[in-house]
């Protein structure tokens, strides 16, 4: 008989302490912190699930293919590497380096977009509808119904809406709508994907209106594998041909190789348009550094070429995916409320659900998210309120999963705390806001509880 337990599959060749505090400890760093959980000193962590971002572990041929970076400016072999790995997945005729994804995202928008625009997306993660606002431009997310409402259980809860596509791109016209955007997997909407039909479906009705399609394709990988158990007709295909078949229905994407690169920094851009691709790397080499190296290292561009083939091996990704679901399902079986299905690299807690006596306007995702790191060092991130202010539609804290860096028992750990927050729900408080940046605020912001003195910021 097989086994049924679903192992890590890798061992373990090097370890990093992490560190227990007291909760006399925890509430005096989460009040110099102004309870907004990135102003905390990493080493007062213990479980660092802020983001999955960069964060993950990399494997020794990673390592060894560091050693090999070429570290020349102009036409490094690494560069050359780099785009081949690119290019056997994703296929698109220009690759460009960036230090992340939003670097990516700052070229792209800067170069198609002008003010009084609209990008739509299924749901635009913060850095992009920040980077598509900063050129005046309107990022418009088109979810489906479904993909809003955090119990609703569906395959696809990432799938754009269609009709509403539809719609938008006859009321506003096509010369308002320099491109359409797909988020792969769904970030913002809970970790959930998009499906293979969706993905056809929107890529149809852009060449029908002569709109260019681009992914946000940061967790590909992730995507193609839920495709693969969850799609007919996808089944005896591999992770890498389904994601082949994703990026040939688009003309370009942004990429932060910190997700499903595997890599601790890079990203990188890519377009099938020759005009754009030069007036990317014009601006690329203003920015970020001449195009074979974009801000990154030669042992960087190695690191991910190296990161992309590896997010795609299938035993890695039913451990993945596996692993995501077992934190979501031993919480949700005991009635904590999550966004339904679990997503791939995080698990989201439906904080109105978990705290309804307290109003969105009051941040329950931020006091939450403050309560499981007072309750076991904890790190987490509130997806609501805080981060999108009027246009948020729910309240959620993500557990984000680093890949390939935590064991089922550090798992079982976070379980246990979050049911004991779970059991003393009723005496989390409701938090202000006592500073504000004029965007993406969620990063620098500072809090205090209701009801408590506090000292005004300027
Ligand atoms: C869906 C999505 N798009 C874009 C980004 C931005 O990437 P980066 O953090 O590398 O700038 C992220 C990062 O979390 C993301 O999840």
């Amino acid at each position: 008989m097989p086994a049924r337990t679903i192992i890590e599959p890798f061992r373990i060749k090097s370890v990093e302490p992490i560190r227990w505090t007291t909760r006399a400890d925890r509430e005096r760093l989460l009040a110099a912190a102004d309870y907004n959980l990135f102003l905390l000193p990493a080493d007062d962590v213990l479980i660092d699930l802020l983001t999955d971002s960069g964060t993950g572990a990399m494997s020794t041929h990673q390592w060894a293919a560091l050693v090999e970076g070429d570290e020349s400016y102009a036409g490094s072999r690494s560069f050359d590497h780099f785009r081949d790995s690119i290019d056997q997945i994703f296929g698109y005729r220009h690759v460009i380096p960036t230090h992340q994804g939003r670097a990516a995202e700052r070229i792209l928008f800067s170069v198609m977009c002008k003010k009084g625009d609209v990008v739509p997306n299924n749901t635009h993660f913060d850095t992009t509808r920040a980077n598509i606002e900063f050129v005046g431009a309107n990022a418009i997310d088109l979810l489906i119904e479904e993909g809003k409402q955090p119990s609703t259980v569906h395959p696809f809860k990432g799938n754009m809406d269609i009709e509403a596509l539809e719609s938008l791109l006859r009321r506003v016209g096509r010369d308002k709508v320099p491109l359409v955007m797909l988020t792969i997997t769904n970030n913002s909407g809970g970790g959930q994907p998009v499906s293979m039909e969706n993905i056809r479906q929107v890529s149809a009705i852009c060449r029908q209106h002569r709109v260019p399609l681009y992914f946000d394709a940061c967790r590909f990988a992730e995507n193609a594998y839920f495709i693969k158990g969850r799609e007919p007709g996808y089944q005896s295909k591999s992770p890498k041909q389904i994601a082949q078949e994703i990026f040939r229905y688009g003309d370009g994407c942004t990429m932060s190789a910190k997700k499903d690169g595997m890599a601790n920094i890079g990203g990188f851009l890519c377009t099938n348009d020759d005009t754009l691709a030069r007036q990317e790397k014009d601006l690329l080499i203003l920015t970020e550094g001449y195009p074979t190296y974009g801000g990154l290292a030669g042992r960087d561009l190695e690191a991910i070429a190296v990161g992309l083939q590896e997010a795609l091996e299938e035993d890695y990704l039913r451990y993945r995916i596996a692993s995501t679901a077992y934190l979501g399902d031993h919480i949700s079986r005991e009635g904590v409320p999550i966004v339904q299905p679990p997503g791939g690299h995080a698990i989201y807690l439906d904080a109105r659900g978990f705290l309804p006596h307290i109003p969105p306007e009051q941040f329950p995702g931020v006091a939450l998210a403050a309560e499981l790191y007072l309750e076991g060092g904890i790190r987490s991130v509130e997806i609501g309120t805080l981060m999108f202010a009027a246009a948020a539609t729910m309240d959620l804290v993500r557990l984000a999963i680093p890949r390939r860096v935590y064991t089922q028992s550090h798992i079982d750990y976070v379980v246990e705390v979050i049911l004991e927050v779970w059991k003393n729900r009723d005496h989390i408080r409701g938090l202000q806001l006592t500073y504000e940046a004029p965007f993406l605020r969620h990063f620098t912001a500072r809090l205090a509880p209701l009801g408590v003195a506090f000292a005004q910021h300027t």
